[in-house]
């Protein structure tokens, strides 16, 4: 019989992918979101509560109704750009709810938690491809969100016991290759979701944020990796938290990177369709090159990114093709 687990922001992108997982292994996944970036209709058939993770009476109600073994925590805004303008959004939600999530999870004595955490912790990096242990030093008030979650999940394990995976994600992009669920931010910043409206016809122009970095042809350097393999991951984290019962923290990404005029190319050449361009200085909290090492998940975890750039680039193409307004739900 599967575990009961308590999904934190699993309405939104990553979270919602990874719920489909979790039911096909077996898991009864317990989505709880505010709905203020995700989407109810991502959740397909799972059980979803309405409720914000700050919330800390509503969460203690769901976790008195359900045998939570674990939670997986999602709920956090993610643009790199808007925390630079916006900070204050980024450490009250990011920061402040992961506080309301955990002093449920207290009173509930729920030990266990599984973080979608990021690359961005990890600043401009001394060197490529980064490992666990490259030190962490935010560029971006989203990375330093991020981290802070990190810190104080580790205090909260010395104090009261609450075991932990990190799970560091580079760049999240494609579908789930039914195309049931896929990406539908609003507004959308994310590279590869903005080439495929324009290749749609819905935006007219991508601006490439700077042509000066110390690249092979200046622009910059990521490392894509497919919602479905990071799905995955999480659901290997959980089985691993629950045999080894120690806490632990692993990267997730290709290990593979490409320039964003690389991802312009391949975009095009999959949809057949010219991207008009423009460039523009560099997006402030931007690092040049982050590629993660897989070595460590590879060894511990057993996993490894099973898509290629091309497939992750044709299941976002399909989602979007088939739902050019995303989920219709007004966000
Ligand atoms: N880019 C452009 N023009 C755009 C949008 C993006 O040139 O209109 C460039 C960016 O400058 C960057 C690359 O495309 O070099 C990727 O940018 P995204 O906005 O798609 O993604 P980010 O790298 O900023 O951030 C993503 C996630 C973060 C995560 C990070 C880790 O949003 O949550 O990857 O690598 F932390």
């Amino acid at each position: 019989m599967g575990k009961e687990i308590l999904v934190a922001g699993g309405a939104g992108y990553v979270g919602s992918h990874t719920v489909m997982e979790l039911i096909r292994a077996g898991h009864t996944p317990i989505v709880v979101d505010n709905l203020s970036t995700g989407h109810k209709k991502s959740v397909l058939d799972a059980i979803f509560y309405k409720c914000d993770l700050g919330d800390v009476a509503g969460l203690k109600k769901i976790f008195s109704r359900h045998n939570i073994d674990a939670v997986i925590h999602f709920g956090a805004n993610c643009y790199v750009g808007e925390s630079v303008v916006n900070p204050h959004k980024y450490f009250k939600n990011n920061v402040g709810n992961t506080l309301g999530l955990l002093e449920a999870m207290l009173d509930s004595d729920i030990k266990k938690i599984i973080l979608s955490s990021t690359a961005a912790t990890y600043g401009n990096p001394l060197k490529n491809p980064i490992d666990e242990n490259h030190p962490q030093a935010p560029c971006n008030p989203y990375g330093l969100s991020k981290l802070f979650m990190e810190q104080i999940i580790d205090t909260y394990e010395k104090a009261y016991g609450i075991k932990h995976i990190y799970l560091r994600y580079f760049n999240a992009a494609g579908a789930d290759p039914e195309t049931r669920i896929g990406e539908d931010h609003y507004p959308e910043t994310h590279i590869i979701p903005l080439l495929l409206q324009i290749a749609l016809g819905i935006k007219k122009q991508f601006t490439i944020f700077g042509t000066d970095y110390d690249t092979n042809d200046g622009t910059c350097i990521r490392d894509y990796i497919h919602v479905m393999d990071l799905a995955n991951a999480h659901v290997k984290a959980m089985n691993y938290l629950n045999e080894v019962k120690h806490s632990d923290v692993f990267n997730l990404g290709s290990s593979v990177g490409y320039s964003v005029k690389e991802i312009i190319e391949r975009v095009e050449k999959i949809t057949g369709k010219k991207i008009p361009t423009e460039t523009s200085e560099r997006r402030e909290g931007d690092p040049s090159v982050l590629i993660s090492s897989s070595d460590k998940v590879k060894k511990i975890l057993g996993w490894q990114s099973q898509y290629s750039l091309d497939e992750i680039i044709e299941s976002a193409w399909k989602w979007h093709k088939k739902y050019p307004k995303g989920f219709e739900d007004g966000k």
